[in-house]
C-alpha cells in the first residue's frame, strides 16, 4: 500500500531541553580556522581566582555531558566568562563546540581550580607569563587582573605560535588594555608584550625556550637575566613546552611552587595528549 503524506497542522516548536549547569553563549569570535573565543553568562554564585580553569562542554550523543578542562580567559571581576579555544577537527568536544552560536547553551561546572594563581608565588619584582598556543588563555585572565599590577613592577607576556594569525587574539587583548576604563591606569607601562612566531616571518621570532636560554629576550627588553630574588613565572603550553621551560627556569635558580607551597614559578598544561 502506498503511503499518502498526511497534512497536519504545524506542531508547536519544541523548546530545547535545558542542559544541566547551563550557561548561554553571548559572543563568538573566530580568529583562524583552528582558534576561536567565546563568552557566556556567568553563574551568579561562581567565584574564581584569575588564572583558574573549569570543566565546560556540551551534551554528548549518548546523552551524557562531554566535558573538558578550560582556562577562564576573563578576569575574576568580569560579569561574563570568556574562553579561548582550539578547534580540533576530530576532537570529541571541539568538533561540535566550534559551531556554537549566540543564544546556544553550554555546560559549565562551577568548580574552578588551578595552579596559575597569584597565591602560588612568593612576592617578586617581575612576573613572566610564558605561553604557547591556547596556553595564553589563563594569562588573558591574569593580564586583566588588578592584583597582577599591584604586586609587580613589570609583567612580561611571552607568547609563541607557529604563525602570525595565531597571535591575533592576544595582540588585540593587549592593545585594548591601556585604554581599558577599569584597569588601564593600573596597567600603564608595566605590561611588556613579547609575541613570537616559529614558522612564519615576524618582527620577533623563536621559541620561548630559545629566547630565554640565549638571553635574547633580556637583551631586547633591557632586563637583567632571570634570577630567583626578583623574577616570578607562570607557564602554560604543551607538555613538551612545559618540561623544557621548567628546566630553563630551574637553571636560573627558580623553584616550582604550588597553591599550598608558594615559590618562584608555577606550571599548568594547556592540553593533554600531545604524544609525550
Ligand atoms: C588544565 C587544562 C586547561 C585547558 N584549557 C584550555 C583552554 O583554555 N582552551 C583550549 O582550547 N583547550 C584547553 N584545554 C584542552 C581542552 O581540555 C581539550 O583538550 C580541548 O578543548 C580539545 O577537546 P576535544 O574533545 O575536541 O579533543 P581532545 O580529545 O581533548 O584532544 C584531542 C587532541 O587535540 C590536541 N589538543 C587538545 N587541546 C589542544 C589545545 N588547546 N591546543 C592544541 N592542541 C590541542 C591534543 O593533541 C589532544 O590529544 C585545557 C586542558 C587542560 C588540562
Ligand atoms: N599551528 C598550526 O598551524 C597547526 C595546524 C594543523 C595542525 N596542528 C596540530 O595541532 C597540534 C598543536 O599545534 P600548536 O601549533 O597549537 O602547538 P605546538 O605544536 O605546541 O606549537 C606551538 C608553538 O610552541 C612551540 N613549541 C612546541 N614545542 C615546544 C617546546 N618543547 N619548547 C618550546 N617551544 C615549543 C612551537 O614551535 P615550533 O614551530 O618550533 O615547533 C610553536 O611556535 C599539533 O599536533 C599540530 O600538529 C597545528
Amino acid at each position: 500500500m502506498t503511503k499518502v503524506p498526511v497534512m497536519t497542522e504545524a506542531s508547536p516548536i519544541k523548546a530545547k531541553p535545558h542542559l544541566p549547569d547551563a550557561q548561554t553563549v553571548t559572543q563568538v569570535t573566530h580568529w583562524t580556522d583552528r582558534l576561536f573565543s567565546f563568552r557566556v553568562t556567568r553563574p551568579r554564585t561562581l567565584r574564581f581566582r584569575s588564572g583558574e580553569f573549569v570543566m565546560i562542554g556540551l551534551m554528548g550523543d549518548n546523552g551524557k555531558p562531554l566535558l573538558r578542562a578550560y582556562s577562564i580567559a576573563s578576569p575574576a571581576w568580569d560579569e561574563e566568562l570568556e574562553f579561548y579555544s582550539i578547534k580540533v577537527p576530530d576532537g570529541p568536544l571541539t568538533s561540535k563546540l566550534q559551531h556554537i552560536l549566540v543564544g546556544d547553551e553550554i555546560i559549565l561546572r562551577p568548580k574552578p581550580v588551578g595552579t596559575l594563581v597569584h597565591d602560588a608565588l612568593l612576592p617578586g619584582k617581575r612576573l613572566w607569563f610564558l605561553a604557547t598556543g591556547t596556553g595564553l588563555a589563563p594569562f588573558a585572565s591574569l593580564m586583566r587582573e588588578p592584583e597582577t599590577y599591584e604586586k609587580y613592577d613589570r609583567v612580561i607576556m611571552m607568547h609563541t605560535c607557529r604563525e602570525v594569525a595565531e597571535l591575533e587574539y592576544g595582540q588585540k587583548l593587549v592593545e585594548s588594555l591601556k585604554d581599558d576604563p577599569l584597569i588601564g591606569d593600573l596597567v600603564g607601562d608595566k605590561l611588556v608584550y613579547y609575541p613570537t612566531t616559529t614558522r612564519e616571518a615576524f618582527h620577533h621570532m623563536g621559541r620561548v625556550t630559545d629566547n630565554l636560554a640565549s638571553g635574547k629576550v633580556f637583551a631586547d627588553l633591557g632586563l637583567p637575566a632571570m634570577n630567583p630574588g626578583e623574577d616570578r613565572a607562570m607557564v602554560c603550553g604543551s607538555l613538551a613546552f612545559n618540561v623544557d621551560v621548567k628546566a630553563i627556569l630551574e637553571g636560573f635558580g627558580l623553584r616550582e611552587g604550588a597553591n599550598s607551597d608558594p615559590k618562584e614559578f608555577v606550571v599548568e598544561k594547556a592540553f593533554v595528549g600531545d604524544g609525550i
